[in-house]
């Protein structure tokens, strides 16, 4: 059976959620913890305060012992303390109770005995006890809506008369006010806590779906991608990392779409390019079969026709194979020490007889400079441009070559006194297949691969090509290559 997993949303809202309770529970503890210290410590303060009061007035009576008087004296501390006071004697038994009924008795608690014991003068203890049905009417108010049982704040002090114990002071107060109060901050940071809780989780929910979302716009996207749409784009206006993203995932598709585009447009291209010849080679061996008693001169004409049909096609298949290395990229380059004006002037001897034909000067103008580049590759470019210069231009005319040196580069212009090129065809020039004037770029034996040859090998290079040209007037073209160390 296959494992549901636990969506993105699920689990970041939970872990907001977590984080949330973990950090109002320790909120909650601390204010309510700091809140019944500090309200104990102001009443202890208080009640010290009282118990101090009541033993110096009951100081002078303590050697005579006079049991209504030290009743009465308890009486009026006992009031202002709001609960029961006791006088008991070393021994720790009762010789005096506000509520007279423990007179006589020996009560045990850990704060009296400290006391007695003279481990402390003062002593305080904190303990929850039954309400007795005696007390319901008598304090209710005081018990601060406590129902059967309430915490009761037991504060000892020890009585002395010439530095000798004579027993100590009890008072009995409520603390059950206190208890109320701190309790109601609690529900009330309670209730706020769950207020929140639930405020966050609807808003980490909303937040980890829009998340969410927008990877699922993603995920959508790439699936379109992977079955071959490439028009597949994502919406920029995302959260910030997620904008970036689909800028970037943008820029990627479009390139692919791009790259699509064109692969389909060179295999049209290549294709018809290779139909054309064969084309024609068909019509000329179809009409020679269909009249089998030809004249010899016009077999020699269709073979010769064929033949250079023949010549064309493998020049369009050599410079395919060459696109198809070319394509491979920079990896494949064989980079050697090269001396560039020494290669170009070998270039111009091998063209001199087509220039010689049309009665074209080349001139050859340059530096030494030495370059760290792939010879084979750019003998073809300079051959293919110096080519192109001859072959787009008239009779009698000159082409130039100069080859100069910057500090970084080597610039290499082959400039010629030729047909031009009208501006309007210049950004397709680098182009595979773009021929300016298609028939008579065709009756000159091209292909119209030259140049995007010539583009690919010097980008190989890290270089640079560039063209101006003015139709009727001449072309210029400008290589830069960089002079690189090995
Ligand atoms: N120096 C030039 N003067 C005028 N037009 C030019 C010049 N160089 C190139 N062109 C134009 O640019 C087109 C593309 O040139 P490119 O070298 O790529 O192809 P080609 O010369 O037709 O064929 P190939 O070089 O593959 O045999 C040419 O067909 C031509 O129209
Ligand atoms: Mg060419």
């Amino acid at each position: 059976m296959r494992k549901t997993k636990l969506g993105l949303n699920v689990l970041l809202s939970v872990s907001y959620v977590v984080i949330i309770v973990c950090v109002l529970a320790v909120i909650t503890l601390s204010v309510t913890s700091y809140l019944g210290k500090h309200f104990l410590s102001n009443r202890e303060e208080e009640q010290h305060k009282v118990l101090e009061d009541c033993a110096s007035a009951l100081m002078p009576y303590l050697e005579e012992m006079e049991p209504n008087y030290v009743y009465e004296v308890l009486s009026v501390y006992a009031r202002q303390g709001n609960g029961r006071m006791l006088f008991v004697d070393r021994q720790g038994c009762v010789q005096s109770d506000t509520f007279c009924t423990l007179n006589g008795t020996k009560p045990y608690s850990e704060e009296i005995e400290a006391v007695l014991q003279g481990k402390s003068d003062f002593s305080v203890g904190y303990h929850n006890q039954k309400i007795l049905p005696t007390e319901i009417t008598k304090d209710n108010a005081f018990l601060a809506g406590a129902t059967d049982s309430y915490w009761s704040g037991y504060y000892v002090r020890a009585i002395s008369s010439f530095g000798e114990q004579k027993g100590a002071v009890i008072l009995i107060a409520p603390v059950q006010d206190i208890v109320k109060n701190v309790g109601a901050v609690t529900n009330g940071l309670f209730v706020f806590s769950i207020i929140l809780i639930i405020l966050v989780a609807a808003f980490a929910l909303f937040l980890s779906s829009s998340l969410t979302s927008s990877i699922r716009k993603f995920n959508r996207a790439i699936s379109k991608m992977s079955s071959g749409k490439f028009s597949a784009r994502v919406d920029e206006n995302e959260i910030a990392e997620f904008g970036e993203l689909a800028k970037a995932f943008n820029m990627m598709s479009e390139r692919l779409e791009n790259l699509d585009a064109s692969r389909s447009q060179f295999v049209s291209d290549a294709s018809h390019e290779l139909k054309t010849p064969l084309a024609s080679m068909k019509i000329l061996s179809e009409s020679l079969l269909t009249q089998p008693d030809a004249p010899v001169e016009l077999y020699r004409e269709f073979m010769t026709d064929i033949n250079s049909e023949v010549d064309r096609l493998s020049l369009v298949i050599n410079d395919l194979l060459t696109l198809v290395k070319t394509d491979k990229g920079s990896e494949t380059l064989v980079i050697a020490r090269v001396q560039l004006g020494e290669v170009i002037k070998q270039i111009i001897s091998t063209v001199e007889p087509l220039a010689r034909d049309k009665h074209i000067t080349v001139l050859y103008d340059y530096v030494d400079v030495t370059v760290y580049v792939d010879e084979l590759r750019i003998r073809q470019v300079f051959t293919n441009l110096i080519d192109n210069a001859i072959k787009y231009s008239p009779e009698n005319t000159t082409v130039t070559v100069t080859l100069t040196q910057t500090i970084t580069n080597a610039v290499v212009t082959v400039a010629d006194q030729g047909i031009g090129i009208a501006q309007e065809h210049l950004p397709h020039l680098f182009e595979r297949f773009y021929r300016v004037d298609k028939a008579r770029s065709r009756q000159a034996g091209g292909t119209g691969l030259g140049l995007s040859i010539v583009k690919q090998i010097i980008e190989q290079h890290e270089g640079e090509i560039t063209v101006k040209s003015e139709a009727g007037v001449g072309t210029t073209f400008t290589v830069t290559l960089p002079i690189a160390k090995q």
